[in-house]
This record gives C-alpha cells, structure tokens and sequence, in this order.
C-alpha cells in the first residue's frame, strides 16, 4: 500500500526525546523556548514565534490575543480543514464561508468582498496545499476594510513569497506541526507575529492565562503566586514535542523539503498530458507542498479513486467544505467553486517515504483509467 500521508522520523528525534525523557522533566521547559528562538532565526528573525500543542490552538489564540468574540465575523474559505471553522467558533465570533478560486483552492477576494459587514473583523487564509497565493492582495483587502489577518499556514510551513518565509511577515501567522506535516512535533503548533501584545497574550492564553509564566518555565521554574487577567487554555507544547520539532527543522531544508518538491514535480509531469485531470497551478518557486491534490473532471473522481485503491495507492479529499457540515450551515448557503472542486478533488500520496518510482505507477493507473 502507498500511503496518503507518513509521520517520517528517524534516530535522530529518537534520541532528542531520549535525551528529554531522560532529564526528568517532561512538560514546557528550556526545549521549547529553544525551538521558539530557532523557528523565529529560520523564518527571518523578523518575527517572534511562541509554541502550541496544535495548529488548531494556534489559531485559536491568535484569534483570541487579537480581539475576536462574540458578535465577530471572520472571513475564511470553506476549502479548508474544519480545524479552521472550529477556531473560529471557539471564540464565540461567527465563521463566514467564503468561495475559493478555481485555479488553486485559494480564497476568492471577490466573493469575501460581498460578504464584509460591519460585524467583520479579520480575515483568515487558508494556504490551501502550501500555496500562500497572492498574499499581498489579501493584505490589501484587510486594509481596505480595516481587518486583522490571520494566515492559516498549517500547509505552508517553510514555503516562501518572492523570497520571504511566510511567517516572517505579515499580522498573525499560524503552523501546524501535527505528524504528517512538512515539519513535526508530534502533534504541535506555532504562532508567529511582531505584534507584542499579541505574542504576549498568547504566551499567557496557552498557559491557563497566568501572566509571564512562559519565562519562568523557560528557566526550569514555576509561578505561585501569579494573576490571571484573560480566558486561558492549556495549550502549551511539551518539551518532548519541542526536541521532535528541533531535529525535523535542522532536517528541512536539506532532506525533508527538497523531498516533497521533487515528487511533485515528478507528479506534474507524469500527470500533465493525462486527459480530465487538471492541476492546480500553484507550482510556484517557494512552495514545498505538503499535500498534492488534484482535479479530476467529468464525474470520474470516485472511479479513479477506486481503481487507485485497487492498485495499492491510498488517496485523500481535501476538504470536505465546512458550510455543509452541519454545524456551519448544512448547505444551506450555495458556494458554487467550492462545491464544484469537492466533487473533483483527489489527493495523491505525498510524504518523504515515497519514491519517484510511486509517483510513476499513481500516474499510470490514473492515465489507464482516463486515457
Ligand atoms: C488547513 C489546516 N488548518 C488547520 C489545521 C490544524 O492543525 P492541527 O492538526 O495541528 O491542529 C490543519 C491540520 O490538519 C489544516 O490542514
């Protein structure tokens, strides 16, 4: 079986955690201040970063830290996982679905236009596949209409706009560092911003909200007699995650991300003459795509996903759209792009244990289905 996805770790996290473990302290500690300060370093050093347990967490307390609640609207694209949705109401403010562009997934400015109120406050994209898109013009329409941006950068960790690591520019910017990522920390997240009164909200949120705690924790300590100002969660990120996450960054660069690059583009080219199939065009320098979807046309997805399976290749959707589940509107609400790319959308395996070779039988049954 060719597997979708793969956590891929090796001796090296092996022995981080087994050096951790064997310190005799497992929870928050100097590790995770270290990966903070190394991920801060790798992105540019323009901005700070605080550690989380999951990407979701990150998004809820940047969320959060910048203000939403109640009687807030936020502006997201319904292609997205319903981790996004789920942050979003977690804070009390309402997630409005928007529509995607056909040609990559991403959101679609025009259809987020007509859905500002007076009750919008930020805007959330999604780097839908790894790709940030055109970044400065989401930027542009926050500032028109005076919104905070929080980018959902879960895919897109390590993936860069004309140069710039995203995350080392921009409002509020959130990783997801869950096993199967580009990088991992277990499960984990992170948050990356220059605002420091949203740095410093969150460091407190992720800690029950007990103020400066994360400093003292850094140095091997704890606070006893501490205030609490805000609504805080246990959100933080153990340092047993943290040494997982070190060794999988020093690894990016040179095994983990020019990896997934080259089995994409091996991908592209062995799929780009078969009929009904359609790529998406984010194949930008910069992006290291953490999952490979595809369009395939004419009604034949679950055919093709079927005589996949058949031969051995585990495929995914990505994603079912958040406003038809139940909890975010049944399909009361139409977003045609959106539904029409769900019926189309097959994700292809993609993960640094699979071979040139894999890519080349996926491509074959797909074109001796479709051809
Ligand atoms: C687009 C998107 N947003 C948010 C998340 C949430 O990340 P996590 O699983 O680390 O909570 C994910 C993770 O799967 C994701 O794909």
């Amino acid at each position: 079986m060719i597997r979708l996805s793969k956590s891929f770790v090796g001796q090296a996290e092996i022995d981080a955690v087994t050096a951790v473990l064997g310190r005799g302290f497992l929870g928050m500690g100097e590790e995770v201040g270290r990966f903070e300060e190394e991920l801060s370093t790798y992105l540019g050093g323009a901005n700070q970063v605080v550690c989380v347990n999951t990407g979701t967490a990150a998004l809820h307390l940047a969320l959060q830290a910048i203000g939403i609640g109640p009687g807030d609207e936020v502006l997201v694209p319904s292609l997205t996982y319903v981790a996004s949705f789920q942050a979003i109401s977690a804070t009390g403010a309402v997630p409005v679905a928007c529509d995607v562009r056909e040609q990559d997934g991403l959101l679609d400015l025009d259809d987020a236009r007509r859905r500002v109120t007076t009750r919008t406050k930020a805007v959330m994209p999604v780097h839908y596949a790894s790709f940030p898109g055109d970044i400065q013009g989401i930027y542009g329409f926050a500032k028109e209409f005076g919104l905070r941006v929080v980018e959902d950068a879960a895919h897109a960790f390590g993936c860069r706009v004309e140069g710039s690591y995203v995350g080392n520019f921009g409002d509020v910017v959130c990783f997801s560092f869950d096993g199967i990522k580009n990088i991992t920390s277990g499960e984990g997240g992170a948050v990356s911003s220059s605002d420091e009164v949203v740095l410093e909200r969150i460091r407190d949120a992720r800690l029950l909200g007990v103020t400066r705690d994360s400093e003292r924790r850094y140095r091997g300590e704890r606070s006893w007699d501490f205030d609490v100002t805000h609504q805080g969660w246990r959100y933080h990120m153990s340092d047993v995650m943290a040494a997982i996450g070190r060794v999988q960054l020093k690894r990016f660069e040179s095994e983990l991300a020019p990896k997934r690059i080259s089995l994409a583009k091996r991908y592209r080219l062995q799929l780009q003459s078969v009929q009904g199939l359609r790529l998406f065009s984010n194949d930008v320098a910069g992006v290291v795509p953490h999952i490979l979807p595809v369009r395939i046309l004419g009604g034949r997805r679950d055919e093709v996903r079927m005589a996949l399976e058949a031969a051995g290749v585990q495929t995914g959707i990505h994603y079912k759209p958040n406003h038809l589940l139940t909890r975010f509107g049944a399909g009361k609400q139409r977003l045609p792009v959106t539904e029409k790319l769900y019926s189309e959308l097959l994700t292809l395996p993609l993960h640094p244990q699979i071979e040139l070779a894999d890519c080349e039988h996926v491509a074959a049954v797909m074109s001796s289905v479709l051809n």
